[in-house]
């Protein structure tokens, strides 16, 4: 059956139904897992192949994720990382250069800095990301500019629309990763940006049980990432494909109803006598709240608070909650916490971290479904003990 537009649909309809490749023969609702790697061919425009990014499964998914984030094309990738990589090597060349922030996911952070010098690729970290910083750090050489916003882990935003105004302005590709948001909370698309990233790891796989990563964007810089991605490999099984469609179905109720929690806990957090800082863009007392209601339709469900007493009182607290688990990751239904100090930023020396603004005390929240009462005395009971 052939798949209706779905453009015009709501987002929670979009989760549901759009690309669904709905089985003729038996009327089943759900796209069927076609288990094959090898396809009959003809119209040479239509081979199939796994790693031609075009099989049934993977086209359900990349067809409701292109609806939900307003893309012309889309390609899976199996990480996040694989998805970052194909970006950035298939867009640019030997003698090109790349605009990066310093704040970002500590794994894209290693692949710039390890990798992108062995393809003869340079590049610039900024401190800041404000438009200024950015057009300084242009050169003649420049391809484009890296967002990641709101950043790991403090949370800082950075202004889509103007920089992917400035990239437009300079001939320039706009790039982000748009893992913390989702969708569901921010379109950088419609804000002007060229290509958007996801590590699916996190939303869009939503139950900490898969992992894969997505490239989406307009049309030109995604034909180009096609030819690529075909020739580098790195695509998605159909297995994998129908668990992710499955767990697509509830992004927007699972991300809508994280995010209302991480608010309730960021303003009970705010309140406590123990916890020094929070770091949420719902918050008033956000430096960015501003910018964080122009371009982002909910404040998302991450979040980052420094409690008294350092490392030795934030791994206390870590051992003394019930219900939200200590783990890396983040996005899935359940709420996890890290400490930053001992996993993204284990690298760093503490002289760096502080720089950074990364302190001991420092913890990271990854807000679940549970019921917010039930989070917020974990964690009161969590700050209360001695
Ligand atoms: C913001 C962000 N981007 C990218 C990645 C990389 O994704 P993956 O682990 O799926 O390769 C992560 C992983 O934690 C992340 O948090």
């Amino acid at each position: 059956m052939s798949n209706p537009n779905t453009s015009g649909w709501r987002t929670a309809t979009q989760c549901v139904h759009s690309g669904t490749q709905l089985d003729e023969n038996v009327k089943g609702v759900n796209t069927p897992i076609h288990t094959s790697s090898a396809f009959g061919y003809g119209d040479p425009a239509d081979n199939k192949y796994p790693r031609y990014y075009n099989t049934p499964n993977q086209k359900a998914v990349v067809d409701k994720l292109c609806a939900l984030e307003h893309a012309e094309e889309g390609m899976l990738f199996s990480s996040g990382m694989a998805a970052i990589s194909a970006m950035v090597l298939g867009l640019l060349q030997s003698g090109d250069h790349l605009v990066i922030p310093k704040e970002i996911y500590g794994g894209s952070y290693s692949f710039f800095r390890t990798e992108l010098p062995r393809f003869g690729i340079g590049f610039t970290l900024i401190n800041d990301t404000t438009p200024e910083a950015y057009a300084a750090a242009i050169t003649p050489a420049t391809k484009a500019l890296y967002m990641e916003t709101p950043s790991n882990p403090l949370l800082k935003l950075t202004d889509v629309a103007a920089i992917a105004k400035l990239a437009k302005e300079r001939g320039l590709l706009s790039f982000i990763d748009n893992t913390f948001a989702s969708p569901i909370n921010q379109l950088p698309l419609q804000m002007g940006v060229d290509v958007v990233m996801h590590s699916g790891t996190k939303y869009f796989g939503g139950h900490s049980d898969l992992c894969f990563g997505v490239l989406l964007g307009r049309r030109e810089p995604m034909q180009k990432l096609r030819t690529h991605a075909v020739n580098t490999g790195g695509s998605l099984n159909a297995q994998t494909c129908a668990l992710i469609e499955r767990s697509l179905k509830t992004l927007e109720i699972r991300v809508e109803r994280q995010t209302l929690n991480a608010q309730r806990i960021a303003e009970f957090l705010e309140q406590h006598p123990n916890v020094l800082k929070v770091n949420y863009p719902g918050l008033p007392a956000h430096p960015q709240h501003e910018l964080a209601r122009k371009q982002m339709k909910g404040f998302g469900a991450m979040l980052s608070f420094e409690v008294a007493g350092g490392g030795t009182a934030a791994d206390a607290l870590t051992d003394r909650l019930q219900i939200i688990m200590p783990a890396l990751s983040l996005g899935g239904v359940e709420s996890l916490i890290c400490s930053p100090r001992k996993t993204s930023h284990l690298k760093m020396s503490a002289a760096e971290r502080e720089e950074a603004g990364i302190s001991d005390g420092l913890l990271r929240l990854s807000v679940g479904i549970e019921a917010a009462e039930d989070l917020i005395a974990d964690l009161d009971s969590a700050l209360r003990a001695k």
